[in-house]
């Protein structure tokens, strides 16, 4: 059985594909691939079947990460599919558990899983920031699957 994550924001364009791809890419340095099975989706429906914003495209790509997904909403199945449901801020978390309060137990910051910037709670949303945001946003993302990965 492989372990199942998916990765959650508002959008499922900015940090949640970022997380989804770097993930990928650890569990793939990690040769660990076959063990893992890796999703992200937004909260909303607005950017559905988009790619991820060429702002987050290119900050990925200038520490080698390729971000090549397409937008997706989460669906009920989603609740039931996935054993860590990570969400990047309270925002998001209120509304998972608002829409599956069964599932509680799985939903979870992925900020929890952060090791070297521990004054960072959340991830926050940099789609109306500029390049410092995004770059700030991966500094967390890479530090807490990296965390996350060590826990798995
Ligand atoms: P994300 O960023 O949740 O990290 O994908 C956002 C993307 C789009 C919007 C907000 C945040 N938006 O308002 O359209």
């Amino acid at each position: 059985m492989k372990i199942k994550i998916l990765f959650i924001c508002l959008g499922n364009i900015c940090r949640s594909p970022a997380a989804e791809g770097v993930m990928k890419a650890l569990v793939h340095d990690a040769e660990r691939d076959e063990e893992f099975y890796i999703d992200s989706a937004g909260i909303g429906g607005w950017h559905v079947g988009q790619h991820p914003d060429p702002r987050m495209v290119q900050a990925g790509k200038r520490r080698g990460y390729v971000f090549n997904s397409r937008a997706r909403q989460i669906t009920k199945t989603d609740f039931e599919d996935f054993d860590y449901i990570l969400a990047m801020d309270e925002d998001n978390i209120q509304e998972l558990r608002h829409k599956a309060p069964e599932y509680t137990d799985k939903i979870k910051l992925l900020a929890d899983y952060i090791t070297v910037h521990k004054d960072a709670k959340v991830v926050p949303d940099p789609y109306y920031g500029d390049d410092y945001d995004f770059d700030y946003a991966l500094d967390l993302i890479e530090d807490a699957c990296q965390g996350l990965l060590g826990t798995l």
